[in-house]
């Protein structure tokens, strides 16, 4: 099981304290399970880990299968809760060195549609010649920009490179059951799909085909990592008293050091395959709690790596931070410091210990550091990184976000925010429809 500890953050807020938030935490919980909150009608990603049928996951993983032995790459095409999920999954899993890998046994992944740098369309369009690859095109609203320019691009290309009929075997969607244009353009070619329930926001998807197709393309186990979820969900449910229920407690104590003037929250890894749960972890929390100005800004590090740029502002910086960090106990593989009978860099004091053990050594003395320097520090510490417990962990962040939400008094399951930069956009593109609204914005640059 995951642990989660606050120790760290103690000495900047008061224990007691967080336990006066076992009400609000209470009534955050009871209005999750009884709908009877903000956003009631997007509460379907609380139950998805025991609503998941086995004919859904094997269904998933026949077709992922056929992506895996048909293709060389899949690309994922996707943005925002369309696709950091899966990423931060896979990633999470590969080896980090994937692609390079010559006896090769799962198809690589890539993505696309989750920005619309020419530059990178040109470059995985160019890549892709020659190669057999297949297109997972997953938009729920099915009308998002990005993703539909990536996948009009790709199908093309797919198209003019098998012809049609063997393109429509390679292409899957996932989308709304019935609306939008991608629902739409699947009905009409005959393509595969899968459907994103209404009631489940993009940013809770990822227990969905959304998250789950990619992941068993790329070769793990969708049971391994829906069972970490499963428990999770009946660890932190509504009965588990606030002592025992760890997504309760994180989102007690990250409301009170918000409280006490802690603005920005930092996840730290100190592994460089959880890149992408930062990432994923940042949308989850930014677009449910960054809103009706007011929310914690979640930020990200890579450690060590950030250590080297980001680490004197934590040390000494603004003191409006603080962490929690993602620590791994246990490593996949051993590697160990060798010996050097020159010892020119001074460290045959390490030679045959451990590579793991002089990180963690880092992950405890930066821990302490910056205690020291102001910044409180929460911990959550997986046993291992793999399926099983990335199911526990973001099932554990999904749970206690909405909990958190609701403490904060916001609906977690909207994101208005994020229609702004559209209507600028399409406004400046001279979009049908938008004829004022150009004349409008044009006046003012
Ligand atoms: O969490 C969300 O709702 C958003 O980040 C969406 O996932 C993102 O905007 C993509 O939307 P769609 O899946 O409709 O293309």
């Amino acid at each position: 099981m995951i642990k989660f500890n606050a120790n760290k953050a103690y000495g900047f807020i008061n224990e007691e304290a967080v336990k006066g938030y076992k009400q609000a935490v209470a009534e955050a919980q009871e209005a999750l399970h009884n709908g009877t909150g903000k956003g009631n009608d997007f509460l379907g990603w609380l139950t998805l880990p025991t609503d998941l049928t086995d004919e859904l996951l094997t269904d998933i993983e026949n077709v992922a299968a056929t992506l895996r032995r048909e293709c060389e790459v899949v690309v994922v095409v996707g943005i925002g809760g369309s696709y950091l999920g899966a990423k931060a999954v896979i990633d999470a899993l590969n080896n980090s060195f994937d692609w390079l890998q010559r006896d090769r046994k799962n198809p690589v992944v890539v993505y696309a549609g989750q920005n619309i740098g020419e530059d990178y369309l040109y470059e995985l369009q160019e890549v892709l010649k020659g190669k057999r690859f297949g297109i997972v095109s997953i938009s729920k609203s099915g009308t998002t920009t990005e993703p539909a320019i990536a996948f009009r691009m790709l199908k093309t290309q797919l198209e003019e490179q098998v012809g049609k009929e063997a393109a429509k075997d390679l292409i899957v969607c996932i989308t709304d059951r019935s609306r939008g244009a991608l629902r739409t353009l699947a009905t009409q070619e005959g393509y595969k799909t899968f459907v994103i329930e209404d009631n489940v926001g993009g940013r809770f998807s990822v227990l969905t085909p959304v998250g789950l197709l990619p992941i068993a393309v790329a070769g793990f186990s969708i049971r391994e990592f829906v069972n970490g979820a499963r428990c999770m969900q009946e660890a932190c449910g509504l009965g588990v008293e606030f002592e025992n229920n760890l997504a309760a407690q994180y989102a007690a104590v990250r409301n009170e050091l918000y409280r006490s003037g802690k603005k920005v929250e930092i996840l730290v890894n100190f592994h460089p395959k959880l890149h992408y749960v930062s990432e994923w972890w940042k949308q989850l929390y930014g677009e449910s709690e960054g809103k009706e100005g007011k929310g914690i800004f979640p930020a990200s590090v890579d450690f060590t790596t950030d250590l080297h740029s980001m680490g004197q502002y934590i040390q000494d910086g603004e003191r409006t931070l603080f962490e929690t960090v993602i620590s791994v106990e246990t490593m996949e593989h051993e590697v160990r410091v060798p010996s050097n009978e020159a010892n020119l860099d001074g460290l045959n004091f390490l030679a045959g210990r451990r590579v793991d053990e002089v990180n963690k050594m880092a992950e405890l003395g930066t821990m302490l550091a910056h205690v020291d320097g102001g910044v409180p520090n929460l911990k959550i510490t997986l046993p291992r990184l793999n399926e099983y417990y990335l199911g526990q962990l973001l099932y554990f962040f999904e749970k206690a976000c909405g909990i958190s939400g609701y403490i904060l008094g916001v609906n977690p399951f909207d994101q208005p925010g994020v229609e702004a930069y559209k209507k600028n956009m399409f406004a400046l593109l001279d979009k049908p429809g938008y004829e004022e609204a150009s004349k409008a914005i044009k006046a003012r640059i």
